[in-house]
């Protein structure tokens, strides 16, 4: 068995409610049939509706940007786990680095966030990754592994085995500014060999780690050629279909 390729779109908030459901629409229409699993990622508002669109397509599928810890309750403003499942959504990203940056979201919350997807069956979509100056410093790769070890080391591999991997270097977060493809598999091989360790070779060789940060239709081909690249999470190119479905189709 080898591992499942995956091109997400975090659409971030971005897209009204008519303008979402066009580009669904336009994405459907372009994308061929694939062994890539393409998730969408929109804003909470939308997934009830893009459920409905994307539910004839089998290589589409729905994931959220968020969600909460707790199951339910007094939490204003807030979506559970459960809320997201019972609408179609199968994948939540969690700990990207603008929750982490403008929302306050440490790696002790986000494992807490990781276990309420779980328990109701959904896939993580973890992100980590390193700012500027760390990578300067050298610490990227160690800041890395403690991320990880923080957020998801906690699961058992049965449940490990559900979660997707996202690296997204902070300083190339929407800066046009995109990884080399070796900087990318340094680090996707480093984070395969920590789940080796904390795991077994086989749970390592299965998880899908994903890179995201600036990548797009000139660069995705070059990124996904990487032995430990497994697909991308994709920010601004995700916005519009032609970009999307030419990122999807670089592997
Ligand atoms: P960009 O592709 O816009 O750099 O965003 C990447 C990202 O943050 C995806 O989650």
């Amino acid at each position: 068995m080898s591992r499942q390729r995956i091109v997400a779109g975090n659409w971030k908030m971005n897209k009204t409610y008519e303008e979402g459901r066009a580009l669904v629409k336009d994405i459907v229409g372009q994308l061929q049939p694939t062994e890539t699993l393409v998730i969408l990622c929109p804003p909470f508002l939308h997934l009830n509706s893009i459920s409905g669109q994307i539910k004839d397509v089998r290589s589409l599928k729905l994931g959220a940007q968020n969600c909460h810890q707790e199951g339910s309750g007094a939490y204003t403003g807030e979506v559970s786990a459960a809320m997201l499942q019972s609408v179609g959504v199968e994948y939540v990203i969690l700990g990207h680095s603008e929750r982490r940056e403008y929302f306050g979201e440490t790696d002790e919350l986000i494992a807490k966030k990781i276990d309420a997807t779980l328990k109701e069956g959904l896939h993580p979509i973890y992100c980590c990754g390193e700012k500027l100056d760390v990578r300067e410093a050298g610490g990227h790769l160690d800041l890395v592994a403690a991320q990880i070890k923080t957020a998801l080391f906690h699961l058992s591999a049965a449940d490990f085995e559900k979660v997707v991997i996202a690296y997204e270097p902070v300083w190339a977060i929407g800066t046009g500014k995109t990884a080399t493809s070796q900087q990318a598999q340094e680090m996707h091989a480093h984070i395969r060999s920590l789940i080796a360790s904390k795991y077994d070779q086989q749970v390592a060789g299965l998880t899908s780690i994903l890179y995201g940060g600036s990548c797009n239709p000139s660069n995705a081909a070059e990124l996904f050629s990487q032995a430990d690249v497994d697909g991308g999470l994709i920010g601004g190119a995700s916005l519009k279909a032609g970009d999307f479905v030419a990122i999807v189709n670089s592997f």
